[in-house]
């Protein structure tokens, strides 16, 4: 195994998180730009070779885990073949996809061939009626069926993220919950992040303490150590439960001490941070014929530039003008 690599604070860096598209075929009310920006031009977006390039250079740089995301990674016409290449790099221990669930069912065989270990579904309600008025689309029935689907082939590690967003999903909290008691799955509740402007009337945050006081007819939650490839959730279960139940406090304790974490947005530039300013383009080089140990030179120096910390607050409605979808969540 490689030596992981490691930024400025001595954090390990094992997870490379890589944006294929800014496509979605939803419009959930929690990621949107403040400022829409036209769609990225074909040529704009990294070729799948290209992105196979530098996944190889950050495999052989340390990188141990790999998640897909978009937009929605599966819209991308050809993102289930390029998963089956990923797979094969040699270093990659875990290959995951962040997907809104909406084209799960007809991708399920191509996603177990290709040997994808994880995969995270969006699912702010069990309510088709909040479901739709969350992402715009009437599409509940098909993303459950999918999620269900995925649960009975019992090859993957499901996790579902639920967005809180206040007066809209929070009478669901404990139904959500209450799928990690009786199946084998990770059920995620997520703080919004002011990102871009949120297109709903109540914009105070629902934060982790208040999820947690609505949960607590499903019993006591018992803490779950997290492992060295974990993203940000902390990690809980229910005496008995089958699943977990996870907490992502985006705003209430940051978790910025144990980022693992780089991003590659879907037009090649390598994030150090979700909400860093700093990006440094990889696409530009690549397309100039950069050869590995450039590529791989350009992971170490952004990593240089991630920072201790960042710090959102909660009261501060669209905050930070980024687009959610260019850099995959
Ligand atoms: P696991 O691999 O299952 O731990 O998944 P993950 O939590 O890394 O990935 P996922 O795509 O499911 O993201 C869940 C939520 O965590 C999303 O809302 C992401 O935007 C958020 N998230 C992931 N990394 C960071 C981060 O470094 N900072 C912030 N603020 N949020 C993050
Ligand atoms: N705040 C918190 N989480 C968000 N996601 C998208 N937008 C936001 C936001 N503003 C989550 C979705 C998706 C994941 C990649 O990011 O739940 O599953």
């Amino acid at each position: 195994m490689n030596a992981p690599l490691q930024d400025a604070c001595a954090r390990p860096v094992n997870y490379l998180r890589i944006s294929v598209t800014d496509r979605c075929n939803l419009a959930c009310v929690y990621c949107k730009p403040l400022s829409p920006s036209p769609r990225l031009l074909h040529e704009d977006i990294l070729r799948f070779e290209e992105i196979l390039v530098i996944a190889r250079a950050a495999l052989e740089s340390g990188i141990r885990k790999i998640r897909i995301t978009g937009g929605e990674p599966l819209v991308r016409k050809g993102t289930l073949s390029f998963l089956k290449k990923l797979s094969h790099l040699p270093g990659l221990e875990k290959l995951a996809i962040t997907t809104n669930g909406v084209l799960l069912p007809s991708s399920l065989d191509q996603l177990q061939d290709a040997g994808v270990h994880q995969i995270n579904v969006s699912l702010d309600t069990l309510d088709p009626e909040v479901f739709f008025r969350i992402t715009g689309k009437d599409a509940f029935h098909g993303v459950w069926a999918g999620i269900e689907e995925a649960l009975a082939r019992k090859c993957f590690i499901i996790k579902l993220n639920a967005v809180a967003l206040r007066g809209i999903n929070e009478k669901d909290f404990p139904a959500l919950a209450s799928l990690a008691l009786d199946n084998s799955l990770s059920v995620r509740f997520i703080e919004e992040m002011p990102i871009g402007h949120h297109h709903h009337a109540d914009h105070r945050p629902v934060l982790v303490q208040e999820i947690k006081n609505a949960l607590k007819d499903l019993g006591p939650l018992i803490p779950l150590p997290s492992d060295p490839l974990d993203g940000p959730a902390r990690k809980f279960t229910f005496p008995g439960a089958r699943g977990e139940i996870g907490f992502i406090p985006a705003l209430s304790r940051h978790f910025c001490h144990t980022c693992n974490r780089l991003r590659l947005t879907a037009d090649g530039r390598l994030r150090p941070c979700l909400l860093s300013d700093i990006s440094h383009d990889i696409k530009g080089p690549l397309r100039r014929g950069a050869d590995k140990k450039e590529i791989q030179s350009i992971f170490i120096s952004c990593l240089r530039h991630k920072g201790a910390e960042h710090i959102f607050h909660p009261d501060s409605e669209g905050q930070v003008d980024t687009a959610m979808a260019r850099i995959g969540g």
